[in-house]
């Protein structure tokens, strides 16, 4: 790939502040300087001084407008003023009691009348650790070990969740198949031998980079209940970005258990399982003789992450946010894709609610709206040879005042305005250009 150095230097010129907090950060993290995979970058991606709305501005001034909104996390935007006053208050009465309090009742109400079926729920202090829960009760629960899931989908990085063609995983008990195959699913189910199959909602990587088929989904109940394994759908990320009442709402599906995570804290860190009481029997003493399972974890459902995820459920059950930031991620597929036709590059923006995915490379066919990708195979979608590419969109967006996840997703909140989607629309047709003319991107044939 031929880049323009000229560029890369004008980068790095622009943010001598991030580029010496690089240096040092490189010299504690061994990831090239990051703490999380998905902030790894060629230099170095900004130091973030401070956020808000959907603005956040690098130690050098520089301003970005924020598709990244903390991992999706932030669906109301940075510092959202009912969260930031619930959490002010908190604070100066205590952040960490270790013991019982009405908060976490109060914020475990509004899940329940948010989720259908949220019967029973647990508070974790991420996403990850929900998942971790679910595999444990549904081994209570079945007797059995084993995990099937499906290619790509993402529940976070612990033993068995992450892909176990990661190094050091232990995958003994993990079986992965192709999503949107029913015959596939129903003989590896029929073997009767999985406590659990996972399936993140929408779709493999952030609520559906690579989209599940909603009918293949609701496939899913029948078939798990009738070989006898529970069927927990990841809502960590579309939980509340869905729809109040997650995607399992929007399809109209009932999985026996539901990890939530992200927007689920308001922004501060925080997960949790929901799903039928039976299956949360085993944490209630003496609630299943033979039985139990111990649920332990520092932050659980933590006073100052109750007051946030309160506010924040507040405002994210009447639906408000969510379609707000919806219709803005609509906005951007729609202009993004004439300004990729107009440049004569091949791909598309596709995608659903509030999260716009970009897949560059060859397309099959021409889609009937925005929500599905142009291409067959959809492993085409997640084709890690064209990260480089993507690397260096996303430089070129960040030199452009625009921030977004790896390159290739943008997620949206409920703040984003016309004026950002102009700018945004802009950055991205120049950076477009610029690639073209140093080489880094091809126009089509
Ligand atoms: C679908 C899904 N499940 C689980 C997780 C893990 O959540 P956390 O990072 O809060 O542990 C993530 C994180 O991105 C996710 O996208």
């Amino acid at each position: 790939m031929r880049v323009n150095n000229k560029f890369d230097q004008i980068y790095r010129e622009e943010r001598p502040q991030s580029a010496a907090w690089h240096k040092r950060a490189q010299k504690v993290f061994a990831s090239n300087g990051a703490t999380h995979f998905a902030r790894i970058l060629d230099p170095y991606r900004p130091y973030i001084a401070h956020a808000d709305g959907v603005k956040k501005w690098d130690l050098d001034g520089n301003e970005y407008i924020d598709y990244v909104l903390g991992h999706g996390a932030l669906l109301l935007g940075h510092n959202h003023r009912d969260v930031v006053e619930a959490v002010q208050e908190q604070v100066a009465k205590g952040v960490l009691y270790g013991e019982n309090h009405t908060l976490e009742v109060e914020w475990a109400d509004l899940v329940q009348e948010m989720v259908p079926g949220a019967e029973r729920v647990l508070f974790f202090p991420c996403g990850n650790e929900a998942n971790m829960m679910a595999v444990r009760l549904a081994r209570v629960f079945t007797g059995r070990t084993k995990i099937l899931r499906f290619e790509k989908h993402y529940h976070g990085w612990s033993d068995e969740l992450a892909s176990p063609a990661e190094s050091g995983v232990n995958h003994d008990h993990v079986v992965v198949i192709p999503q949107n195959d029913p015959k596939r699913l129903e003989e590896e189910l029929a073997k009767e031998e999985y406590a659990v199959l996972f399936t993140e909602g929408g779709g493999a990587f952030l609520g559906g980079r690579t989209p599940i088929d909603p009918d293949f989904v609701r496939q899913i109940p029948d078939l798990a209940r009738k070989h006898g394994t529970l069927w927990v759908l990841d809502e960590v990320v579309t939980g509340f970005r869905a729809a109040p009442g997650g995607w399992q709402s929007v399809i109209g599906v009932k999985p026996d258990l539901t990890s939530l995570g992200k927007c689920i804290g308001g922004g501060l860190s925080a997960g949790a399982l929901v799903g039928r009481p039976e299956l949360f029997e085993p944490l209630r003493p003496g609630g299943v003789p033979g039985w139990q399972v111990m649920h332990g974890g520092t932050w659980n459902a933590n006073p100052l992450t109750a007051a946030a995820g309160i506010a924040a459920c507040r405002l994210l059950k009447t639906g408000e946010p969510q379609q707000k930031a919806a219709d803005a991620a609509a906005t951007l597929r729609r202009e993004g894709n004439k300004i990729l036709k107009d440049q004569g590059v091949s791909g598309a923006f596709y995608g659903k609610s509030s999260i716009a995915y970009l897949y560059l490379g060859p397309v099959d066919f021409e889609p009937a709206d925005d929500t599905m990708p142009p291409v067959k195979d959809l492993a085409r979608l997640t084709d890690p040879n064209m990260q480089p590419v993507f690397n260096r969109l996303l430089l070129h967006l960040l030199q452009r005042g625009v921030a977004n996840l790896i390159g290739s997703v943008f997620i949206f909140s409920a703040l984003h305005k016309e004026e950002d989607l102009n700018k945004t629309l802009r950055a991205f047709n120049e950076s477009l250009r610029a690639m073209k003319e140093e080489g880094s991107l091809k126009a089509a044939d």
